[in-house]
Parts: structure tokens; C-alpha cells; sequence
């Protein structure tokens, strides 16, 4: 029978950043492999599941991948041996069983990941068919956003930047990701003229932001309106043809119950970081942002969402974790309206779009996301296709990168039957 697996073998590789992770290859006895690693995460969520590390201080501060590939040379490649790749659900389920914890703790969601990915890559291939087709049954093209600058504590190693992790610009007028694209392109090489000239250059703390634009501002107020300055001075409109993506990792500022922005010297409680960002989001042409609030403050994220829920969207990334149960209660308590999908953040295939199915049932928009540390796979690209996702955080200035290349091989793949995601799902108006 075809796609029943021979082996499974895993190795230390090197992610974006330059840490260690755990690369696994499921090998299959019609011939067929798949690859994929683990991605590693920065400002990773509480209640994300385990990245098994090493701990030994004197190999890259602990992060070692040692007992995460021994997971899956051992208990992981012994209990997938004969098993059906075809068999998703199956394989993943196994592996929540090998493991046996709440949080995958015991063989490390790492290993459990990577394992899960390249089951689905060896299966895809098995059948002979593209990875987007095998993901899911839509074909659909997301709508462009594309990174323009970083800040925030975590990402970025210089006093006085601002204090928000990611900027983004959805390109809501573009025909496809790539012209989406080029035209953000030349919004961020004005702005890379003004952080470099006049601002200083900050230093990025990671080695993937290399070459990145950092957030060197005189506020976070002043960041938005030079952002939103820019797009009209290339002739562009606010919000009909780019709107704001803000990932403002907030559990990063979050300290002693308050949110501490470093960049206006403030230090707001809840209820006034909700008014400030309201304030923020009338000014300027805000469409999303991420992570407003801290990972735990439900009931702030509730009062949140009646306030801005109806006009922007408002993304749980640390909330969700992309954990099927989270994203649940978050509906059931009118928390947030839209979820980032991160694969490696709950640990399977197989759950990651059991999130996406509760998140589409209830009108929740699906962002895709890559990990500071990913691993030029364009992994994510085919499950936002054939997931119909519709959007994604899969591309960076000033390189497209692998994603946007993948993007574009696909729409060639489909030629005149390329479908686009429908821009009406971002509130735009
Ligand atoms: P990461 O987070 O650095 O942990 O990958 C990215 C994000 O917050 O979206
Ligand atoms: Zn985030």
C-alpha cells in the first residue's frame, strides 16, 4: 500500500535566527519523503504548548534540540512505523497520545510538530498532488500584507524605540500579493530614507530582523502618522488602498497589572491603554491589530471588543495560541474577532485546523503567521491556500522571501482558475 511509513528521523538544523531546532523527515515506503522543522518562537504565549530544550547553559544559553530529536528517533519514529501518512488525523492523534500530556511537554511540541508537518508533506507527495491541494479543498489567494518595521522590548535592543513588535501594511487595492507587495515596497524605502536620516538606525536584538527596519520614533503615536503620511505621499488612500497592521504584543509591556510603553515614557492600566488605542485607531487608518492587551486579561479584551470590535479587527495571537479550547472561549465570550494560526503554537496539523474550522464557524478571521524563527519553508503558504485563510503574515520587507515566491508559483500553478480572498472580510470602510 502506498504512503505507509518506513522511518522517521529527525536532525539538529539552524532557524532564521540562527537557534538550533529539530528538522524531521518522514519517510515513506513508496519513496516518497517529507521534511519540516520546527519553528522557534520570541515572544512566545503563556499558554502556547511545550518547546522541549536542553537546558545545558554552555550550547546556545540551553537551547538545545538533544531531547527533542531523541523524542523522535525513539518513541515518535517506533509508534509512526507502519502507520498510514495519508491518515492525518490518525498520525497526529498518535502522537498526542504518545506524548501524553496536557501540553506535549513530555516529547516537546517541537519534535511533535515538525513530525506532524512532514507527515503531511510525504503524504502530499504520495498522492502526486500540489501541498495546497492536500492541506484543504479551497485555492484561494490571500489578501496582501506585507511587514514594513519592528519595535517593542522583545524584538529590538535600543531605548527609545517604540514600543509595538510588528508594523504591517495590508495592501488592500492590490491585485495579488506580489503587486501588494512591490507598492508597500515603496512606502518602506521613504520610510527606511527617514529612520536611517533622520532618526537614528536602531539595532535589531535578533539576526533575522537584519537589515529590518527598526522603530526609532519620537512617539508610537509619531510612527502611525509618519506610516500613514507615507502612504498618501506615494498617492495612495487610507484605508481603501492600505490600511495599518498592528501586532502590539502587549504582554510584553504588561507588568504589576499595567502597560508600560517605554517610547511615551507612560504607563496606562487597562482601561486606559483601551481608550488610547481607540484614540489611535480614529486617527489613524488602523484596520487590525494584534495582541492589544495581555494574553490573560479576558475581561479587559471583552470591554476591547465592544468598543472596537465592529470596525477593526482585532487579532488574538498569545490569547488563542491557536489552542482549539481558547479560541472557543474567546467566542463564547465576545473576545476578539479574528485569530492568528500558528502551527507550532498548539503542536499538530490536525488541531491547528480544527482552530481555523471553530474560528471560520463563527465569523472569526484567520490570519497565518510564521515564528520570528522560521525556517525558509513556505509551509504556511499552502495551508493558507488550501485553507481559504484569506490573510497572512508571511511576507517582509524589503525581501519578499520564500513565502511571496511560493505565493506566486502557486497562482502560476492555477493559471486562469486563481481565485483571490474577498477583501470584504476586513473592515475597510
Ligand atoms: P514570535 O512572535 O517572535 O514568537 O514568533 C511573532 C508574533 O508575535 O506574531
Ligand atoms: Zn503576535
Amino acid at each position: 500500500m502506498a504512503g505507509v511509513i518506513k522511518a522517521v528521523r529527525a536532525r539538529e538544523v539552524f532557524d532564521e535566527k540562527g537557534l538550533p531546532t529539530v528538522e524531521v523527515d518522514v519517510l515513506l515506503d513508496d519513496g516518497n519523503i517529507g521534511r519540516a522543522a520546527a519553528p522557534g518562537g520570541t515572544s512566545r504565549g503563556a499558554s502556547e504548548a511545550f518547546d522541549l530544550r536542553d537546558g545545558d547553559k554552555s550550547y546556545f544559553n540551553g537551547l538545545g534540540v538533544g531531547k527533542a530529536i531523541r523524542s523522535v528517533s525513539t518513541e515518535i519514529a517506533g509508534g509512526l512505523k507502519g502507520k498510514n501518512a495519508l491518515d492525518q488525523e490518525g498520525i497526529d492523534r498518535l502522537l498526542i497520545e504518545l506524548d501524553g500530556t496536557e501540553n506535549k511537554s513530555r516529547l516537546g511540541s517541537n519534535a511533535i510538530v515538525a513530525t506532524s508537518l512532514a507527515n503531511a508533506k510525504a503524504a502530499a507527495k504520495s498522492r502526486g498532488i500540489e501541498l495546497f491541494e492536500h492541506l484543504g479543498d479551497g485555492k484561494k489567494m490571500p489578501i496582501s500584507m506585507t511587514h514594513v518595521m519592528y519595535g517593542g522590548p522583545a524584538y529590538v535592543d535600543m531605548a527609545g524605540t517604540c514600543d509595538f513588535q510588528e508594523y504591517a501594511l495590508h495592501a488592500l487595492s492590490a491585485e495579488n500579493c506580489k503587486e501588494g507587495f512591490l507598492a508597500t515596497l515603496r512606502i518602506y524605502k521613504k520610510l527606511h530614507e527617514i529612520v536611517v536620516k533622520n532618526r537614528g538606525f536602531g539595532m535589531p536584538r535578533l539576526a533575522h530582523l537584519a537589515g529590518k527596519i527598526t522603530a526609532t520614533f519620537d512617539s508610537n503615536e509619531d510612527a502611525l502618522s509618519t506610516l500613514t503620511e507615507l502612504i498618501e505621499d506615494e498617492g495612495y488612500v487610507p484605508r481603501r488602498d492600505f490600511g495599518i497592521y498592528l501586532d502590539i504584543a502587549s504582554s510584553q509591556l504588561y507588568r504589576d497589572g499595567m502597560y508600560h510603553l517605554q517610547r511615551d515614557g507612560t504607563v496606562f492600566s487597562r482601561g486606559e491603554m483601551i481608550d488610547w488605542l481607540s484614540e489611535m485607531c480614529d486617527k489613524y487608518p488602523i484596520i487590525s491589530m494584534e495582541d492589544c492587551l495581555y494574553e490573560d486579561d479576558w475581561e479587559g479584551w471583552k470591554i476591547l471588543t465592544k468598543r472596537l470590535g465592529n470596525r477593526i479587527q482585532l487579532v488574538g495571537d498569545d490569547l488563542f495560541v491557536t489552542n482549539p479550547r481558547r479560541l472557543e472561549k474567546g467566542i463564547e465570550t465576545g473576545v476578539a474577532n479574528a485569530t492568528v494560526i500558528k502551527p507550532n503554537q498548539v503542536g499538530t496539523l490536525t488541531e491547528t485546523i480544527e482552530t481555523i474550522r471553530i474560528a471560520r464557524t463563527a465569523g472569526y478571521g484567520t490570519i497565518i503567521s510564521g515564528r520570528s524563527g522560521q525556517l525558509w519553508d513556505p509551509f504556511l503558504v499552502h495551508l493558507c491556500v488550501g485553507q481559504i485563510l484569506g490573510q497572512g503574515k508571511l511576507i517582509k520587507c524589503p525581501i519578499g522571501g520564500p513565502n511571496l515566491n511560493e505565493l506566486t508559483r502557486i497562482e502560476d500553478c492555477l493559471g486562469d482558475s486563481v481565485e483571490y480572498a474577498d477583501r470584504s472580510i476586513l473592515p475597510t470602510s
